[in-house]
């Protein structure tokens, strides 16, 4: 039976025999987070200078980038937010299913945004914006009734027959949501794209066991869809850099070590150049350095 996209991926993901509830995140595919330390180094270099001293991770799938950063730092408290259960982690990590009403600290939500479901809309052939709807078994989609929507002027004009879009709202009142909880710094990271640049055929993808599959919402796969980044960071007054930027602000340099170091300490050469390839694929255009970080101090002003 056809339903809108958004209640469909609603169920797919977070519903009784969701994906989210049933599977973890690293069982179908890798992320920044999970693919090496790089990144929690990032963070937790991110939390010192700011002068924290609590992260709190929306979103937290397996819990490893809290595994990481309590190996670093022992000290941070350090709490998952996560639809799924609790992880083998240190009994000093909590670990709950509901963001905290106040964050004092860091608040991190790593490919979040993506996995919030929305209404999926197509102009047909007369011009007229309609919803799409999707059969949840098959994924055979078909058009519903004509949108009005002031998210879509704004962020996505639509006007050529057979473009679509995903209508982000659902996205900007999330993380304004979020936002409005922190005392310290909200941090989302994700991939994305702007005003400029949308995709006129939309983005939503499918992943399950490592490869790209047909999009279905019927639970056995992810559903995601790139976010309208400059939308959720003009609601949430963030900044908005890539992630290859900002890690280089943090430090983290994908250039090879020097030879001299092979020959002086080889353990320490390998060390070197294993971290430099991490720090790298963290970096790469094309691919994960590409990913937007949307930052918000909320304590400018203060
Ligand atoms: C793509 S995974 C990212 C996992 C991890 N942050 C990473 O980058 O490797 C998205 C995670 O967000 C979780 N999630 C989505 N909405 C949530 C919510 N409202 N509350 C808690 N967890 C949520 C999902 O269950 C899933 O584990």
């Amino acid at each position: 039976m056809p339903r809108p996209w958004r209640d469909a991926w609603q169920d797919a993901l977070y519903g009784p025999a969701g994906f989210f509830i049933h599977s973890r995140p690293t069982d179908h595919f890798r992320t920044s987070v999970t693919s090496s330390d790089v990144f929690a180094a990032a963070i937790a270099q991110l939390v010192r200078e700011a002068g924290l001293t609590a992260v709190v991770d929306l979103g937290a799938g397996g819990g490893e980038l809290l595994a990481r950063l309590h190996d670093i730092d022992p000290t941070l408290r350090l709490t998952g937010v996560e639809v799924a259960g609790r992880p083998d982690l240190p009994d000093d990590i909590v670990w709950t299913d509901e963001l905290p009403t106040t964050v004092d600290g860091l608040l991190i939500a790593h490919e979040w945004l993506d996995n919030i479901p929305c209404d999926v809309v197509e102009v047909d052939d007369d011009g007229v914006v309609r919803l799409v709807e999707v059969d949840p078994d098959s994924g055979v989609e078909q058009l519903g009734g004509p949108v009005e929507s002031d998210w879509l002027d704004r962020w996505w004009p639509l006007d050529e027959p057979g473009t679509r879009a995903e209508i982000g709202a659902p996205r900007d009142d999330a993380w304004a949501d979020a936002v409005g909880r922190v005392h310290g710094i909200a941090l989302a990271v994700d991939y994305g794209h702007l005003a400029d640049a949308r995709p006129p055929f939309g983005t939503l993808t499918s992943f399950a066991h490592g490869q790209e599959v047909d999009v279905v919402p019927d639970g056995s796969r992810d559903v995601t869809a790139h976010v309208a980044v400059d939308a959720v960071a003009a609601r949430t007054g963030a900044t908005l850099v890539r992630q290859r930027d900002a890690l280089a602000e943090l430090g983290v340099d994908g250039t090879r070590p020097s030879l001299d170091l092979a020959t002086a300490d080889p353990p320490a050469y390998v060390a070197a150049l294993a971290r430099a390839s991490e720090s790298a694929e963290l970096r790469a255009r094309g691919g994960w350095g590409d990913f937007w970080w949307l930052t918000t101090d909320t304590r400018v002003g203060d």
